[in-house]
């Protein structure tokens, strides 16, 4: 990879500034390293810290300009409805919150660098975190002749030797840092890493959790809400006609007043390592249920369960860093084509931590009352099941004939088989 260019061509390089301890450290480093221009950058997706006074720090510790780009809209329509279309949670649990942010925030970093004319991008992910990956490829993909730079996993200081780095040069060090966790936030998810919860068999301490009430303290009754469907995207909430962004906002509040969306994960990364990673998700949980639970109302089963199959493909390519890649786009063009006929309402019970489909309803359902009914309306044929089940079994039962003569069941079983298998023949 090359350095970022010096003397006359250097231009700046843009920082994607996350407002923690290793990107203001980074802001100071990579100024005394590469003697140039750094510009902060910080993409809001929806993480609840003061923006504001993260910009005020990036330029307090020497960044020429700090920028906060408000992405929440464009997060929730463009990436986290494709991927709710797409059912995606990274091996079944977790919602991609973090893996989806990236490659937003590469492309209004790329943007960003084409308007300022920077010809070096720096993130402050460490060597052995899936963003790094996810950061570097999505830049691959949009601006291949841009060079990266990765200053947190180069220098290779510990924590401590970072805060020790800012006491020395003067860096303001954000309050954030006297908590043990690592916490990474967008609209759709909150995932909390280190301290205590390294250890897998230690119960996540209730103070880590700010979305989510525990079931201890939630509310002793059920609460009911309603989600309108449109072609497979959330529109509406007990009736009121909702924006994505609007809507997983304020499902967020409800689902997790009632403890729904904390996932403790034992989760693999890209690079090898097992980590252990507790998220809160509410919203993403009951709508990810949801709309599951609409699909298998109108969808055919073939298409349903071809479609099952390819959303963990999904997943993964989603949390491999693959957002830009031929193949997402593809699979999002055949989930579109499925999404037709998803449009209904589902009814989701919420209590005691669990959100739980109640009810649905859909002018393209394709549940018939007549067919599956044990009552005397029944429409369903039970003659037609015998000659149905002759043919689907037929080749079982041929294969169990042919294993029972090979096993050699001795001279009478021979014979019964025998006589088995010409009348099958027959
Ligand atoms: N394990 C999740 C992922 O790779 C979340 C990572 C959260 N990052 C963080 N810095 N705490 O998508």
């Amino acid at each position: 990879m090359k350095s970022p260019s010096k003397g006359k061509e250097q231009k700046k390089i843009l920082l994607a500034y996350s407002g923690g301890l290793d990107t203001s450290v980074a802001i100071h480093w990579l100024k005394q390293k590469y003697g140039c221009e750094v510009v902060a950058v910080t993409v809001d997706v929806g993480q609840s810290d003061d923006l504001k006074e993260a910009m005020r720090r990036a330029k307090a510790i020497g960044a020429s300009r700090a920028w906060v780009i408000d992405a929440k809209k464009e997060f929730a329509e463009d990436y986290i409805i494709p991927a709710l279309k797409a059912n995606a949670l990274y091996e079944g649990n977790y919602p991609l919150g973090t893996a989806l942010a990236r490659p937003l925030m590469v492309e209004r970093l790329v943007t960003m660098a084409r308007r300022l004319g920077a010809d070096t991008i720096a993130h402050g992910c460490t060597g052995k975190g899936n963003d790094q990956v996810r950061f570097e490829v999505s830049i691959m993909a949009l601006a291949p002749d841009i060079t990266i730079l990765a200053p947190t996993r180069d220098w290779n200081m510990s924590r401590d030797e970072e805060i020790e780095y800012a006491k020395e040069h003067d860096i303001p060090i954000p309050v954030t840092c006297e908590a043990p966790y690592s916490i990474d936030e967008s609209v759709w998810s909150r995932a909390i890493e280190c301290g205590v919860l390294e250890d897998p068999w230690q119960e996540p301490p209730e103070a880590i959790f700010e979305w989510t009430k525990g079931i201890e303290s939630s509310p002793n009754a059920p609460e009911y809400v309603e989600l309108g469907f449109c072609e497979g995207v959330p529109v509406s909430l007990n009736g009121v006609t909702m924006e994505p962004l609007e809507l997983v906002t304020a499902l967020n509040e409800i689902a997790g007043n009632h403890g729904v969306g904390r996932i403790d994960h034992i989760e693999n990364r890209l690079v090898g390592i097992k980590s252990r990673e507790v998220y809160e998700a509410p919203a993403a949980i009951v709508l990810t249920k949801a709309h599951q639970d609409i699909e298998s109302l109108v969808m055919p089963k073939d298409l349903m369960h071809y479609k099952r199959a390819m959303e963990q493909h999904y997943a993964n390519l989603v949390y491999d860093g693959l957002w830009f890649s031929p193949l997402r786009r593809a699979m999002d063009a055949f989930i579109e084509e499925t999404q037709e006929n998803v449009t209904g309402i589902v009814k989701i019970k919420l209590f005691k931590g669990s959100a739980v489909v109640v009810g649905r309803e859909s002018a393209h359902s394709l549940y018939s009352t007549d067919l599956s009914t044990y009552e005397k309306s029944d429409e369903f044929d039970h003659s037609a099941a015998k000659g149905f089940i002759y043919v689907w079994g037929l080749p079982l039962k041929v294969a169990g004939v042919v294993n029972s003569t090979k096993n050699g069941n001795g001279v009478l079983n021979e014979i019964a088989v025998k006589e088995e298998y010409s009348s099958v023949c027959k």
